[in-house]
């Protein structure tokens, strides 16, 4: 896929060379190697967001999620989300994500999984949604929306892509009232390629790109102590075990980690989930 301006910066700040490869290493070292794969088994390494896998299950609680329903994962990275709401929920995901490595590894994940006919993979930009109109039943974000400039697009090509009826379901880290951010964080090594929404100017323009708001939940303080209890509970919370986040993130995982918790504290960031109905 050919990426323009931002687009190659974001993808080049998640690509890992040979990431598959080195998760298929550390599922061998983790013991893995053969057999079906649980879901719950995936989730130090595939849930790339704050909250892990009750935050997703959370959310798909609160959007209403059921068996058969269409999903659109945007931003997917390597799947994790899409496998809980494929295995847990029995819905259908399809998982669009930039970084081509992210979606090689989710594809192999998803095998290993037993899950492919329920959930597909898609290399492609959140601004330029490759499906016909009102394909899905929901879309859904997760710790995305924050390396995406343009969320009028982003928020009018969902809308299009969803059913009348159908829903918006985000999980996002959205800007703060303690100042700028501390760089770099785990969505970004420099603010060039974070673009974080305040909480009123998000729900103003989802509203105004035709949605109706169903729920819209503070989660800052779970999230807070969700990070906080991680990293207090060893030296290397992210690369603890051999199939954590750690992979994903690279070396210098922890300082990511560490600089996430900072900016929480300091309000400088906050965490929302919200649903929203297309009108
Ligand atoms: C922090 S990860 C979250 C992955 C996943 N939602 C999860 O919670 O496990 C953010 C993902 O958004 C993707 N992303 C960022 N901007 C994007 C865009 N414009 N189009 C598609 N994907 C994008 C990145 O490639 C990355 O995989």
């Amino acid at each position: 896929m050919e990426l323009a301006g931002n687009a190659r910066s974001i993808s080049a700040h998640y690509s890992r060379a040979g990431l598959t490869e080195r998760i298929d290493a550390a599922l061998r070292a983790a013991g893995l190697g053969e057999g079906k794969l649980a879901v719950a088994d995936l989730a130090a390494l595939d849930q790339f967001h704050i909250g892990g896998i009750q935050a997703t299950l959370a959310l798909a609680q609160r959007g209403g999620i059921r068996a058969g329903m269409r999903v659109l994962e945007v931003g997917g990275g390597v799947g994790g989300p899409a496998r809980v709401l494929a295995d847990s929920l029995q819905a259908t995901v399809e998982v669009l994500d930039l970084t081509e490595e992210f979606c090689r590894a989710g594809a192999m994940l998803t095998r290993r999984a037993g899950l492919e006919d329920r959930v597909t993979f898609c290399c492609a930009s959140a601004l330029a949604l490759p499906y016909k109109d009102a394909a899905f039943d929901a879309a859904w974000t997760q710790h995305s929306a924050m390396n995406i400039a343009d969320k009028p697009r982003l928020y009018a090509e969902v809308l299009r892509i969803v059913r009348p009826g159908g829903r918006l379901l985000l999980h996002e880290i959205l800007a703060g009232p303690g100042g700028p951010v501390h760089f770099p964080v785990p969505w970004a090594g420099e603010p060039a390629i974070s673009f974080l929404a305040a909480p009123q100017e998000l729900r103003r323009l989802i509203a105004s790109s035709g949605f109706r708001e169903v729920a819209w939940i503070d989660e800052t303080e779970n999230g807070r102590a969700w990070i906080e209890k991680r990293l207090a509970a060893s030296g290397a919370p992210a690369t603890a075990s051999p199939l954590g986040i750690g992979l994903l993130l690279g070396p210098d995982n922890r300082l990511l980690f560490e600089n996430l918790a900072r900016n929480l504290r300091e309000n400088r960031v906050t965490i929302f989930q919200g649903v929203f109905e297309r009108e």
